[in-house]
């Protein structure tokens, strides 16, 4: 990933060099707010690094889904940095959502993969993944890949001050780490079938995750649904007790993300909680966390290598791509062609 990736954008030498949007950087700076666009897979790969991208810019991050910000003719001002996420670079509610934004005067940033693509286009400036032509429809590299790109955005855009340097540096380091670290979280393979084949006969499963990791549970839960043809839903484990806890029981499989980061606490008190109500815990965590989360083996545990916070998104997917896959494939269903769906969506 990291050689084709860092093709065009670079992180030598601990700096950030993002070549599409070096000459645009003092105006994202200086803009009031910068708001992500996108749709399903782009839009969850957003919802990831937004913490990042508020921590280091100090700007504030809203998050809009196009055909969402269509609907309601939402505010866009001259003043914003709306921020377009598209695999394709031709999904029509993006591309509505960028004429939309373009009307509107604000500074227009592409995110996309397709060089030439309308989004890139007609984008004043941005970042090309360059992760390779994704041809199954459900995205799997371009999410990983987006949510690397959208932290090196950060650090563009955040600055090299003396009190954030630890952190950018960490940060970097986090990247070169990336590619062994995948391959490490991909030995979870087999782990992953074994669960698929428990599941294989349930009706739905739920994915509980917060902070970094609430986009974590949102793309885990979309991957089984689309693909795998199984309901399940993301949820802000914050939301837990206002509503999701009344469907917690024996049977329904329950995902808990917990990785060690600063949500790590109130995860482990959502785990207490889920137990108390005797449900069915599948629990992501840190190496060497699994007796912590659950003291006495009450659960399942899928122990992930731990990574700098901002960049633990794209391991922790992992598993619950390699579930969806072999859900998929076990119950019959085209794993490259999910039923209804197509790659890309051009028409509104
Ligand atoms: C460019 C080359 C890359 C080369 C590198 C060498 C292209 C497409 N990229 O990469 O092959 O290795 O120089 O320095 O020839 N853009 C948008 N909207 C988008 C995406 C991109 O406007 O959604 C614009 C960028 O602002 C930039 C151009 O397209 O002007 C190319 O973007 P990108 O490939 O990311 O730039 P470099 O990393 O400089
Ligand atoms: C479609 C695809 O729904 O469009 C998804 O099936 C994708 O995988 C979504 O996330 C958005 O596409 P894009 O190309 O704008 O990222």
């Amino acid at each position: 990933m990291r050689g084709r990736l860092l093709r065009g954008g670079s992180c030598k030498a601990k700096t950030v060099l993002l070549g599409g949007l070096k000459d645009h950087l003092k105006t994202i700076r200086q803009s009031r707010r910068i708001v992500f666009i996108g749709c399903g897979t782009s839009y969850n790969a957003a919802l990831a690094a937004r913490p990042i991208l508020e921590e280091l810019s100090g700007i504030p991050v809203t998050m809009e889904i196009a055909s969402d910000l269509l609907d309601r003719q939402g505010p866009i001002y001259r003043e914003d940095t709306a921020v377009f996420v598209s695999q394709s670079g031709e999904t029509a509610d993006t591309l509505s959502a960028l004429e939309y934004a373009l009307e509107n005067g604000a500074l227009c940033v592409g995110i996309t993969n397709t060089v030439d693509s309308a989004i890139a286009r007609n984008t004043h400036c941005g970042v090309h993944l360059n992760a390779g032509a994704e041809i199954g429809v459900a995205s799997t590299k371009a999410y990983t890949s987006q949510i690397v790109v959208m932290a090196m955005l950060a650090l563009a855009i955040g600055g090299d001050t003396i009190s954030n340097q630890a952190r950018r540096e960490a940060i970097i380091d986090g990247v070169f780490e990336l590619p062994n670290k995948v391959r490490e979280v991909l030995k979870l393979d087999e782990m992953m079938k074994d669960l698929a084949q428990e599941l294989i006969a349930h009706q739905s499963l739920l994915v509980f995750g917060r902070g970094y990791n609430y986009a974590t549970s949102l793309e885990g839960a979309l991957k089984v649904k689309e693909v795998a043809l199984m309901h399940s839903e993301g949820i802000l484990a914050g939301e837990m007790k206002h509503g999701p806890l009344a469907l917690v029981d024996e049977t329904l499989p329950t995902f808990v993300i917990a990785t060690r980061d600063a949500c790590f606490s109130k995860q482990q008190s959502v785990i207490q909680q889920l137990r108390a109500r005797k449900g069915r815990l599948i629990v992501m965590c840190s190496k060497g966390d699994a007796a912590s989360v659950c003291p006495g083996g009450s659960c399942r545990v899928i122990e992930v290598p731990q990574l700098e916070d901002c960049l633990q998104p794209v391991v922790n997917i992992i598993p619950l791509q390699l579930l969806a896959y072999h859900l998929t494939v076990l119950r019959g269903f085209n794993v490259d062609q999910p039923r209804n769906l197509a790659k890309s969506v051009t028409t509104q």
